[in-house]
């Protein structure tokens, strides 16, 4: 067999020119010995030896092993593709009639009878969709992204899909990225929690189960670094931060087996991700052992020619299956070139046999050979009312309570008159967000509007509607029906945000402002000088400087899914009590991106009071909101903090950290309690804190509970910029609280 200089191919963009890539930025920083391939040669990279796999393996032509690869996005393709016997799976096809028809040309017309995959981007949702992934990160509750993803593979397997792309955890610092919607926010530790969560949801113990889906962690790497957030923008990024930042949600989501991974539409420092030897050859088969295979998002593999790493197709092809994409995704390279490359030895058939074999392992793993057709009777083309329940349930648990003066929330439920205005007060589809599941209109369920939703919830309320405006026109001649409507009721619920399509793939903005006028409507709501609330629903944080001067509540319902109305009057009545956490800083200005709550030590930390410290002249320092961030109608006392040593031995040495929270108000509410560290002296310069552990605990009023946290020396361990990970001694300081601000403190050292 070949070994892994087979790696090193013969066309210029080979593995180690990639690697020497990458390592240009660790020569400039005089470590160029770090370039070492940390796992090149490691057989951990190697997927599993499995019988069935290794015999069709042995009886497999060229071509059959070339069409393994190959996934195509349309039934016609999908067609055309099995006449040949060329095709290992096929993605955004739905109905289980369509898929079974698909199947039974590939099980008894092909040579080898292999099952195809079937994909589908259930990305929060099948027919039941629950919030946007940002919004489930709100939650710091790990259960919300595991009730969705067991819903969802449950709809989603009983309709014949196998496969979701899913769970996205691009870990991000770009509010102007639409994809930030996606993902669970700013921090790696939250998005490593979730990602998991998430991954043993859709795949549970065992992904044959009838309920379950192979999960696709996504995407593979860096790309929430999107230089100014323009999607597939350029990242360029050091070692560390690729290390500490970007990885960890994809290792965390190794370990916990999921069974393929998407690589990323962006270059890392020079090198695209679906030529990257370095990130998916090295690090993730490697370093991480990852058994499963790589998928090219899209036309990746393709756009290897625009990005200008390869000449034409079979230079793409070259460099994508030497540097680890095993499936090719719409584009068309290794099935056309692949012959030819492997006369040329350009590419090796150990890579072949590599990549097919880690795809005729999942589909093993799937139970397709056994089962490959989907029970069309079973076939989920509803919501159910338990999918429904945990969704509402999930939403509820997913909003962030910003503002509350007075207080004004909850409103009661005896309210006379409540007048909704603002252009997403009867918004339906726009409420779930980007990647709606089977999508909307004809056949797909709409959500519950926040009207609907606040006539359900006070059925005794005269519950009027006026829009105002739209969410993006200029058009303010709706402003005075909508403070005739204000000045009628006894409280006004204003509705504002995005549409779907302004957040998710392809949908950056410039500024993330309140798009359009709605934000003048609220200004004319307040001039009415009567009680008002204000509900975003947006996929991203939002510019609201104004919101929080002038709105007496804001509620962050973000995009809260298809039981939306209902979620949203749930917390407007109390009867939610709300607990969420901000997983993403909100800036006060666009001009403030990117500002996160990790961020790094520097020389000159801003001083209001000294010009020459890291700030703005013409703006306060800091965010709007910090990360972690949320109200609730009752308040919270957390004091207690213990730990059980002040010294944490680098070999196996453990540390308790325990703090008591205390609900000092009058009803029953949830909190979040925030774990932060920082290591105030390192050999690479250290976040001012990170985050090491949450636990959102529910207590009636007056209650109490301990929450304890063990750190290991992996919690106060960072990766330096030869991507080795360190555990250094000396002091850690430790930060209990209930946002990214928190004040209780203590230390213990390392050693
Ligand atoms: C492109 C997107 O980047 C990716 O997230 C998605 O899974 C694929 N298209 C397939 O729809």
């Amino acid at each position: 067999m070949e070994q892994p200089e087979s790696h090193a191919a013969t066309d210029g963009v080979n593995r180690r020119s990639l690697l020497a890539g990458v390592g240009g930025l660790l020569a400039a920083g005089g470590a160029a010995s770090a370039l070492a391939p940390p796992a090149a040669a490691d057989p951990a990279a190697r997927p599993e030896r499995n019988p069935r796999v290794e015999d069709l393996l042995g009886r497999m032509t060229l071509a059959e092993k070339l069409g393994q690869l190959q996934l195509v996005g349309t039934e016609d393709l999908a067609r055309t593709a099995l006449a040949t016997g060329q095709l290992g799976g096929v993605f955004s096809v739905v109905g289980a009639a369509k898929l079974n028809a698909l199947q039974k040309i590939a099980v008894e017309r092909t040579r080898l009878r292999i099952p195809l995959i079937f994909g589908l981007d259930v990305i929060h949702g099948y027919t039941t969709n629950f919030p946007i992934p940002l919004a489930q990160g709100a939650s710091f509750d790990p259960g919300v992204p595991a009730a969705d993803a067991t819903v969802s593979a449950k709809e989603a397997r009983r309709s014949g899909i196998h496969w979701t792309y899913a769970p996205m955890m691009d870990v991000t610092h770009e509010p102007r990225w639409g994809r930030i919607a996606e993902g669970n926010g700013e921090d790696p530790y939250l998005a490593s929690r979730m990602a998991v969560a998430k991954v043993r949801g859709y795949q549970g113990d065992d992904y044959s189960s009838p309920d379950r889906l192979a999960a696709c962690a996504k995407h593979f790497v860096a790309y929430g670094g999107a230089e100014g957030g323009r999607d597939y923008n350029t990242v360029d990024v050091s070692l560390q931060r690729l290390h500490n930042l970007y990885l960890p949600p994809f290792k965390a989501s190794v370990e916990a087996g999921v069974a393929t991974v998407m690589a990323s539409f962006n270059t890392i420092s020079g090198v695209p991700a679906h030529g990257n030897g370095y990130v998916l050859h090295d690090v993730l088969k490697g370093a991480y052992g990852f058994r499963g295979f790589v998928v090219s998002d899209y036309t990746g593999i393709e756009e290897l020619i625009n990005h200008g790493l390869a000449g034409d197709g079979a230079d793409a092809a070259a460099a994508a299956l030497p540097a680890g994409v095993d499936m090719e995704m719409v584009s068309t390279n290794y099935v056309t070139h692949g012959q030819q490359l492997l006369a040329q030895r350009r590419i090796t058939r150990d890579q072949l046999d590599d990549a097919v074999r880690r795809i005729l392992l999942v589909k093993v793993k799937l139970g397709l050979f056994e089962r490959p057709y989907v029970d069309e009777a079973g076939e989920v083309k509803a919501p159910s009312p338990a999918a429904l329940a945990a969704s509402r349930q999930a939403a509820g648990r997913c909003m962030v309570l910003l503002k509350n003066d007075g207080p004004v929330l909850p409103l009661a439920k005896s309210v006379g008159s409540v007048a909704v205005v603002g252009p997403l007060g009867t918004a339906t589809y726009d409420l779930n967000g980007t990647w709606a599941g089977l999508g909307t209109g004809a056949g797909t369920t709409p959500p519950v509007t926040v009207v609907d939703g606040i006539k359900a919830a006070a059925p005794g309320a005269n519950v009027t509607y006026t829009a105002g405006c739209t969410v993006d026109g200029t058009d303010t001649s709706g402003f005075a029906a909508a403070q005739q409507a204000a000045r009628a009721a006894d409280v006004t619920v204003v509705v504002v945000g995005e549409t779907a399509a302004m957040s998710g793939e392809a949908a950056a903005r410039s500024t993330i402002d309140l798009p359009g006028v709605q934000q003048q409507l609220v200004a004319a709501i307040k001039e009415t000088g009567k009680p008002f609330v204000v509900v975003l629903v947006n996929g991203r944080p939002l510019t609201i400087p104004y919101l929080h001067d002038n709105a007496p509540a804001i509620l962050e319902a973000w995009a809260p899914g298809v039981q939306g109305g209902h979620a949203v009057a749930d917390v407007l009545f109390g009867t939610v009590n709300p607990g969420g956490k901000l997983p993403v800083s909100f800036p006060r200005a666009v001009g403030q991106i990117p500002i996160y709550y990790n961020h790094e030590n520097t020389g000159r930390p801003a001083d209001p009071n000294n010009k020459y410290t890291s700030k703005y002249l013409d703006l306060e320092t800091g965010p709007l909101y910090e990360f972690g961030f949320g109200l609730s109608y009752t308040t919270f006392r957390v004091d207690g903090l213990r730990l059980s040593s002040t010294r944490l031995p680098i070999r196996g040495g453990r540390v308790q950290v325990s703090a008591t929270v205390t609900n000092t108000g009058t009803r029953a509410g949830d909190e979040v309690v925030q774990l932060y560290l920082r290591d105030p002296v390192a050999s690479i310069v250290q976040p001012v804190r990170r985050l090491r552990g949450f636990e959102r605990v529910t207590l009636n009023a007056g209650a109490s509970r301990t929450v304890s946290f063990t750190l290991t020396p992996d919690d106060v361990g960072f990766y330096d910029n030869a991507a080795k990970f360190r555990v250094e001694p000396g002091k850690i300081e430790v930060y209990v609280g209930t946002s990214s601000a928190a004040t209780l403190t203590a230390s213990f050292t390392v050693g």
